[in-house]
């Protein structure tokens, strides 16, 4: 089978204002004003109910991540079929150990003067978690089931022109419903947007690009209006808001305005150049009367999937150096932040980071404009669960109801990203297994399919032989496979398509800055402080390490990528302490719960990022008690060959060579014995050269203390966040890689204390108090704007130590 698909695509933007109101088509984002409790009260909805004593809450919000930390919350005793278990156990921390079960009330009070009779309304929620039932002025007017879907309700008869409006929203989150922290509550925007009665439908408009034609681009947009007699203008503007094509007119079929438009020369959209265009799409009455307008981002861009050959973007044959990335932004908890979604893309894209998979359900509509605005491509899965359950409570008490609508609002949502480009209907579903499974595939993909016609549709398999003998895998246009790297060969040969994405790889474990002796590789490892060594050789028993995938990916030119499990560890589902308490938080994240890298960022960043070099030595150099024992070196990095140093003696050259996946991709010496001072690696460039040198030194006792922003100038908008690493140094200013202090944290100024994290897995430190453990000699301090522009000054201090200070500029 040939798969050819070809498209341009373009994002759906809404003229998103904060409290303003602008005319025809206009938004308002309900983000203040929000009271919230989480003790059940039935008759929260009705009007005069007294919520003087109910949190003061803003929204996005999640209830949950406030803690504490507590084995019993969600203790789910089971056997995890996936993995293998046939005897259940206690599984403590696997959807993080937060208080997120149970009932959660919203209610806000809020008038829209906007809003006369002959308007339409609309109430939209971009994630509800979950089971969201709403009601509008003491009146049920809605409900949805699946936490992560978007949805809307269409408000006009119930919302009251010229006084005030009460929504209330309660959510139900039920025990065993999930495998990770999916956290509770409004975690991401609620908003009302307002309209003519004349107008564009939501989410209605799709634009494609077909094709080239010479020069010009060609643009396809079909937009889906109500009202008679109407008429459509379309201009595109560049980047620097020059208008490079208008249209007017076009052909008119089933309520739809479809218009071709040309635009020569285009800027390509792909992830080294994010070139975005913007289509404003206006609706005119007969009598001329604007009645609405859309401001749609869009990408120019070309997408190819072929047998054998493989992925490409705009003709050029390009693989996914892809990352899976749960939701939660660790202790922001699930509510949606777009700085710390920044920072996590800013990490990813050093690394040469070039797709991300929303595992396992619908992303945010911020994550996807930073993904255009940034470059990624994106992978957007829909379920982790289709019929059959994986656990008790989840997504298969939906299904039947629920999995063409949350479909049909995921695509038409979120079409015009150009970043997306694939579509995933689902995660190691049980479904994998029966006739009717595979029924169920293929109906979800022709919904996919009918909403979208150019993009195709993956599975994450994990039940890789199941699939090839039930024609599971045969009928989607892409198989995906989830580890297995031993049956890509096979699977390719068996199914029909010519094509394996690696939807789901390595699942390696490790701890940040912690190493395990002796250095062997092993799977499902455990130690007694509940840590994984970092010395990136432990996986689980489904899964491998990272070098067997790049060899599958290096040789194989049908293997069109892979998206590694995970780019950033995530709250819940500790593997391999699954049954270990304190442990409540993953150890597969590239980088840790506070984004701060891991030696494996450097193992991928060595491979990906081919702009920058990349010399990385790990263990730290600090082994008070190893003293001549053996504490093997390795080295991540680009150059083929280097030398490395112990205290100024030659421990001798390595070169990569193709003996083992390890020696293919790592520089490893093996017998060094420790003794405290300096360890260098000199690299060589292929004509032996001298290219790059690095050192790591054996630290003193901590002295002081040392802060770096991410960034040092933020917006004052109540919602932007500086991510301050906080490390200690010894009185040369050697970072000490075995810190464990107890650090406090003050905020003054024009700013707030918001949360800290130290990539501990096993802390049950609270994040939004202001004390906390370094954990390896670093963690994290989030400081957030208020909305008034000023200097926000950070001081942190600890016991014995030299305070630490730094300066963040917040500005209008
Ligand atoms: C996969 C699964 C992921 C995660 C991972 C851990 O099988 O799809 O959600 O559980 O294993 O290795």
């Amino acid at each position: 089978m040939k798969l050819v698909l070809k498209s341009i695509f373009f994002s759906f933007v809404l003229i998103f204002s904060s409290g303003k109101m602008m005319s025809q088509s206009s938004t308002v984002i309900l983000e203040d004003n929000w009271r919230f409790s989480a003790a059940v009260k039935e008759d929260a909805f009705s009007i005069d109910f007294d919520t003087s004593k109910w949190e003061k809450v803003s929204v996005p919000h999640d209830w949950a991540i406030y803690g504490p930390f507590d084995k019993e919350w969600d203790k789910q005793v089971s056997a995890i079929e996936q993995n293998g278990e046939k005897i259940p156990t206690e599984k403590t921390g696997r959807t993080g150990a937060l208080p997120h079960i149970g009932t959660g009330w919203y209610r806000n009070t809020f008038s829209i003067p906007e809003f006369k009779k002959g308007k339409k309304a609309l109430l939209i929620f971009e994630g509800a978690m979950s089971e969201p039932q709403v009601y509008l002025n003491g009146k049920k007017i809605g409900e949805w089931g699946y936490g992560y879907s978007y949805f809307y309700i269409d408000i006009t008869n119930d919302l009251r022109a010229g006084s005030e409006n009460l929504l209330a929203v309660k959510l139900t989150n039920m025990p065993f419903s999930s495998r990770w922290y999916p956290g509770a509550g409004l975690y991401r925007n609620v908003s009302i947007v307002i309209k003519e009665e004349e107008n564009f439908v939501q989410w209605g408009t799709f634009i494609t690009t077909p094709e080239m034609k010479g020069e010009n681009a060609v643009i396809d947009v079909k937009a889906e209006f109500q009202g008679s007699n109407m008429s459509m203008i379309t201009q595109i503007k560049d980047a620097d808001n020059n208008v490079v094509a208008t249209q007017k007119g076009g052909e008119m079929k089933d309520q739809k305005f479809h218009q071709i438009i040309e635009v020569a020369k285009p800027h390509l959209w792909s992830p080294e150049t994010p070139y975005l265009y913007t289509a404003v799409t206006k609706l005119y009455a007969a009598d001329g009367t604007l009645k609405d307008e859309q401001n749609i981002k869009f990408g120019i861009r070309f997408i190819k999937y072929e047998a054998h050959k493989g992925f490409s973007l705009n003709g050029k044959v390009t693989k996914f150096k892809g990352v899976c990335l749960h939701h939660d932004l660790g202790p922001l908890g699930a509510a949606v932040n777009k700085a710390a979604l920044k920072r996590q893309l800013t990490i990813l894209k050093d690394m040469g980071c070039n797709a991300i998979r929303s595992s396992h359900n619908m992303p945010s509509f911020e994550q996807l404009e930073l993904a255009d605005e940034m470059g990624f491509m994106f992978l957007a899965e829909s379920f982790d669960e289709w019929a059959k359950p994986k656990v008790k409570n989840g997504y298969h008490r939906f299904f039947q109801e629920y999995a063409e609508k949350d479909i049909v609002n995921l695509v038409r949502a979120t079409r015009n990203h150009p970043c997306i480009v694939m579509w995933s209907s689902g995660n190691e579903v049980p479904d994998q297994w029966g006739a009717e499974g595979v029924k169920r595939a293929r109906w979800l993909q022709d919904i996919f399919h009918r909403e979208d016609p150019t993009r195709p549709v993956t599975v994450g398999m994990d039940q890789v032989k199941a699939t090839m003998e039930s024609g599971f895998g045969a009928l989607l246009d892409i198989p995906g496979l989830n580890y297995r790297v031993h049956l890509y060969e096979e699977a390719y040969k068996t199914f029909p398509q010519g094509l394996i994405l690696g939807s789901e790889t390595a699942s390696t474990v490790s701890s940040r800055g912690i190493y395990k002796f002796p250095v062997v590789q092993a799977k499902n490892k455990e130690y007694d402080d509940f840590q994984s060594s970092s010395y990136d050789l432990e996986a689980c028993s489904w899964s491998n390490v990272p070098d067997e995938d790049f060899v599958l990916q290096d040789d194989k030119p049908w293997v069109i990528g892979e998206f590694v499990w995970t780019g950033f560890d995530y709250l819940g589902e500790p593997t391999p302490y699954d049954e270990k308490w304190p442990s409540r938080s993953s150890y597969f994240g590239i980088s840790d719960l506070a984004g701060l890298p891991k030696d494996r960022f450097y193992l991928y960043r060595s491979r990906w990022n081919t702009k920058d070099k990349t010399l990385h030595i790990l263990p730290h150099w600090n082994w008070k008690e190893r003293e001549g024992e053996v504490t093997p070196v390795f080295v991540y990095t680009n150059y083929e060959s280097a030398e490395l140093f112990v205290n100024g003696k030659s421990m001798g050259v390595r070169k990569k060579n193709n003996s083992t996946p390890q020696n293919r991709y790592r520089l490893m010496w093996n017998d060094i014995k420790y003794e405290p001072g300096t360890i260098k690696v000199v690299a060589f460039d292929s004509n032996g050269k001298i290219a790059a040198e690095n050192e790591v030194r054996t630290a003193g006792d901590p002295y002081r203390i040392v802060l770096e922003a991410d960034r040092k100038t933020i917006k004052a908008d109540g919602d932007d966040i500086s991510f301050v690493t906080v490390s200690v140094v010894d009185k040369n200013g050697i970072p000490c890689p075995t810190a464990v202090n107890e650090l406090e944290f003050k905020v003054t100024g024009a700013g707030t204390y918001r949360a800290a994290c130290n990539g501990d897995a096993t802390s049950l430190e609270i994040f939004h108090h202001n004390k906390m453990k370094l954990f390896s000699g670093k963690l994290v301090v989030l400081v957030k704007s208020i909305k008034t522009a000023g200097t926000i000054q950070l001081e942190v201090t600890g016991k014995g130590l030299r305070k630490g200070s730094i300066e963040i500029g917040s500005v209008n």
